[in-house]
């Protein structure tokens, strides 16, 4: 069955001019785009995108780099969307992505990884109403 999941490209990739090249890779492998927008998280809108993190080490430092820039959010549908999605972007410490996973393409870095996707579909219920309220 057709499923949708959110991905969000992070600041840092933003910055880099790696919009297109990330778009195109999900154009390619076959989702449809059924949402896209350009932003700036907000403090609150942050902590709230990522409450389940609250009172961990490195929580200040996600939100200040959620924040740090405009993000693109794009919400993406196909069968398997979550799974399929969490394969191609690759584990969150980009350093240890393989190559040919975004992370592994994209980034080096742990708190700045390029790339957010939803990790079920209650995470995109949740996200995705913070994002495109
Ligand atoms: P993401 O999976 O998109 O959402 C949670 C984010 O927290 C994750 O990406 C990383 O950017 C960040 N993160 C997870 N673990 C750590 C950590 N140990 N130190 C710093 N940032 C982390």
């Amino acid at each position: 069955m057709s499923q949708r999941t959110l991905i969000i490209i992070k600041p840092d990739a933003v910055r880099r001019g790696l919009i297109g090249k990330i778009i195109s890779r999900f154009e390619e492998k076959g989702f449809k785009i059924m949402d896209l927008k350009m932003f700036s998280f907000t403090r609150q809108q942050a902590e709230r995108f990522y409450e389940p993190h609250a009172g961990k080490p490195f929580f200040q430092d996600l939100v200040d780099f959620i924040t740090s820039g405009p993000v693109v959010a794009a919400i993406l549908e196909a069968h398997n969307a979550v799974s399929v999605v969490r394969l191609m972007i690759g584990p969150t410490r980009s350093f240890e992505a393989p190559p040919g996973t975004i992370r592994g393409d994209f980034g080096l870095g742990l708190t700045e990884n390029v790339i957010h996707a939803s990790d079920s579909e209650e995470s995109f219920n949740r996200e995705s109403a913070i994002v495109f309220s």
